[in-house]
């Protein structure tokens, strides 16, 4: 700010609240001693025939509010930031030091050691130990609906692009310490653009026809057969038999689960254009502690859905 507001603007502003208060007391001064004008003590105005303006002073209690006001602002305004006039090169932020910023890093500090012994406790435990623990759980879960629900869904049943994190598929090995590594890093997810390795556009199209066989979805079975043997280029990420490699986070393609969506077109589209897929790292915002509870908690969404669904 005060790259471009010249700073005598803050003496001005200060000098001009001084003033005022001082201002305001001497005048109460002066009200509270004015004598009385006439004999009758009115001020000799009337009105509508016999309505007289008397001068009397104000009541005492009355008064003291003022003073009391007067004083609070002041007392005010040396203990917090409300003069804004310059000391040296800092603005004069009032003798306690005050300020919102303080304020709020210090209410979350104090939260943060509140929070201490909770997950000293949970820090000792495993995923499956701490998937037993409803308060675990639960603070879990809010930390994901706060940083994760965007992307993953409040569900954590994900979109094209954004992983399902409740099917038990896993892009790599699907550990906690995977996990874990994936909130605090993020993680770039790339392929290769391979239409020039496969050939012609036909046999793209051939290629995508037996990347659907493997599945056993819908599939034209001739073009597939002729793919096969192109899928050899594939075979080095995604495995001989198509069922991927999680060291490399080339995703099974035999279980239609379809991250980046079904379909000859969308295959295609993967082998022409490639793929850079990329989770934005999360550390900065979570401490090593709530990663840990928060993991635990990603992966018992895929263990309620294995219990429950299949
Ligand atoms: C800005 C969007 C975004 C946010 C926020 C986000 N993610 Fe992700 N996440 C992604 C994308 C995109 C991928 C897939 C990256 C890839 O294809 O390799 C991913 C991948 C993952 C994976 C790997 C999935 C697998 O199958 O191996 C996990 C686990 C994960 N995210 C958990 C989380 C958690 C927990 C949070 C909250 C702390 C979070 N993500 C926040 C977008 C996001
Ligand atoms: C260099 C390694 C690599 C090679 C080679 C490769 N892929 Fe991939 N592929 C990946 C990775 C990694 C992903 C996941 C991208 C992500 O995380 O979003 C992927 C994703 C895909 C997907 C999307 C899967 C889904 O769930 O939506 C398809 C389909 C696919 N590959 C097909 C192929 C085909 C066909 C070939 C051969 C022409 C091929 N890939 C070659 C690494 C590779």
């Amino acid at each position: 700010m005060s790259d471009f507001v010249h700073s005598g603007w803050g003496w001005f502003v200060a000098i001009a609240t001084v003033v005022s208060l001082v201002f305001c007391l001497v005048l109460l001064i002066i009200a509270s001693r004015r004598k009385v004008m006439a004999a009758d003590n009115s001020t000799g105005h009337v009105w509508d025939e016999d309505l007289k303006e008397m001068n009397n002073p104000l009541p005492r209690w009355w008064m003291w509010l003022f003073v009391i006001t007067v004083v609070f602002a002041a007392v005010y305004l040396a203990l917090y930031p409300g003069l804004p006039f310059n000391t040296g090169t800092e603005r004069f932020g009032g003798t306690l030091r005050w300020t919102s910023v303080g304020q709020f890093e210090a209410e979350q500090e104090k939260a943060r050691a509140a929070l201490v012994p909770v997950y000293a406790k949970y820090a000792e435990m495993t995923a499956e130990q701490l998937a037993q623990e409803p308060v675990a759980m639960g603070i879990g879960q809010r930390l994901y609906l706060n940083n994760c629900a965007q992307c993953h869904g409040s569900d954590g049943k994900g979109s094209t692009g954004f992983p399902n994190l409740a099917d038990g598929d896993w892009l790599g090995t699907g550990t906690h310490d995977y996990v874990k590594t994936v909130i605090v890093e993020g993680r770039m997810g790339v392929m290769p653009p391979m239409a020039a390795a496969v050939g012609s556009g036909e046999d793209v199209k051939n290629v995508a026809q037996y990347v659907l066989s493997l599945s056993g979805s819908a599939h034209d079975s001739v073009a597939a057969q002729l793919g096969k043997e192109k899928f050899a280029v594939c075979a080095a990420c995604h495995g001989a038999d198509g069922k991927g490699n999680p060291a490399l986070g080339a995703p099974n393609l035999t279980d239609k689960i379809w991250l980046h969506g079904w379909g000859e077109q969308a295959i295609v589209n993967m082998i022409t254009q490639g793929k850079n897929n990329a989770m934005p790292a999360q550390g900065r915002l979570l401490t090593t502690e709530q990663v840990h509870v928060l993991a635990a908690y990603v992966l018992s969404l895929s263990q309620t859905t294995r219990v429950a669904g299949n």
